[in-house]
């Protein structure tokens, strides 16, 4: 039994099998309670900032040594993207401690707020916010996709929205390690059960616009329509054909009016676009983006582009990432996928530590580790935690 088994229920939907833990819902609020408890538990203080990033501190005062990860999920998500982060620095803290182990600067462990993104569209919100690297009247406005405003279900959950934004715990804090389940195959391929994180690759997610005409499906030919799903349609075929070794993904779309015997009146989509350079990105977003619009063009339909949030290329920091791999005699890889420790690395030492993924899936119910390799994480935290404090 580990701490991540204690999490088996929550936010978890019986049909699929992945969990739906988006913040400011009920699971959200179940999970920040179970954290509270395991803070409260090992007798840490927890503080839970205006962004809603919940920190239990191991001590206390400046030079403060970070380490923790998101329990948030995106929609259908598996069982460790996030949460192991989170219960393997609650373990490295309980091995610290059976060991003897007296910290020299403060430990806090770190529960950061909808690190995916899945409910108001901006990855890593409770980072960003606390670096200071959005601007909360725009977080305050993001709807999801009940028109709910973020402010609105803050409020709901009895927290001020007036007070989102940069946090002085920041400036307390002298580095950050983030513990995260591989989102690939490498380490399976190296036989490696931990790597040591080197690199994150730029990305970012926009909102296309495709709006046409509402009609009869049956009534109207084929040549009077002006439907957005042919340019729907011609955007994805683009993204697929253009991208190369980068990634493009339309993983989201909702359709209006929806139903079977209507041409769409307007289709929004959602693309993700990741890649080596931040050159690569625009080229290949670009690429998609005029394809949707001559498609519109074509079609009679209005193409409206938006960019929703970036994230940019990240090196983590090259002495804390050589101690780590020292210290954990660790292959070292870089990734594709983001995380807290991303946004955070602008601001001071950052690194990461990535546990073996057999099958290399995530973002679905499959995602899998082995107990034995989440075990090796643990103790490969809490020798870098013990080296660090
Ligand atoms: C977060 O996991 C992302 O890479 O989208
Ligand atoms: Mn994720
Ligand atoms: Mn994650
Ligand atoms: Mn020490």
């Amino acid at each position: 039994m580990t701490l991540l088994d204690d999490l088996d229920d929550v936010g978890r939907d019986p049909r699929s099998g992945g969990y739906r833990r988006h913040v400011w819902t009920d699971a959200d609020a179940e999970l920040r309670m179970w954290f509270a408890q395991e803070a409260a538990r090992r007798g840490l203080d927890l503080v839970e900032d205006a962004n809603g990033n919940q920190l239990a501190w191991w001590g206390s005062g400046p030079g403060a040594v970070l380490v923790g990860s998101h329990l948030d999920s995106v929609p259908d998500g598996g069982r460790f993207d996030g949460p192991l982060g989170v219960t393997s620095a609650l373990e490295a803290v309980d091995r610290l401690r059976s060991a003897g182990h007296v910290p020299d600067r403060p430990l806090i462990v770190a529960n950061f707020a909808e690190e995916e993104g899945s409910r108001f569209g901006i990855a890593c919100l409770g980072s960003r916010l606390a670096t200071g690297a959005l601007e909360p009247d725009r977080a305050r406005a993001l709807l999801d996709r009940d028109g709910t405003s973020l402010a609105d279900a803050m409020r709901a959950h009895g927290r001020d929205p007036r007070l989102l934004g940069r946090q002085s715990w920041i400036d307390d804090v002298s580095a950050f390690v983030e513990l995260h389940v591989e989102q690939g195959r490498a380490l399976a391929d190296l036989d490696a059960p931990v790597g040591v994180g080197s690199a994150i690759w730029p990305h970012g997610r926009w909102q296309l616009d495709m709006t046409g005409c509402a009609d009869h499906a049956g009534t109207t030919r084929m040549e009077d329509r002006r439907d957005p799903m042919i340019t729907f349609a011609e955007s994805v075929l683009a993204a697929h054909r253009e991208a190369g070794p980068s990634r493009a993904t339309f993983g989201r779309v909702d359709v209006a009016p929806n139903g079977t015997n209507a041409i769409p009146s307007r289709v929004r989509a959602w693309l993700d676009v990741r890649a080596e350079t931040q050159e690569e990105v625009d080229v290949l977003v670009r690429a998609i983006v005029d394809a949707a619009r001559r498609s519109g063009t074509a079609q009679g339909v209005d193409v409206a582009v938006d960019e929703e949030s970036r994230s940019d290329a990240v090196v983590f920091d090259l002495p804390l990432r050589e101690r780590l791999a020292e210290l954990v005699h660790a292959p070292v890889l870089a990734t594709a996928a983001g995380h807290d420790a991303g946004i955070l690395s602008a601001h001071l030492p950052t690194a990461m530590l990535f546990v073996r993924n057999e099958t290399g899936v995530s973002h679905s119910p499959d995602e899998h580790a082995d107990t034995v390799d989440c075990e090796a994480g643990v103790e490969a935290l809490a020798r870098v935690l013990q080296d660090l404090t």
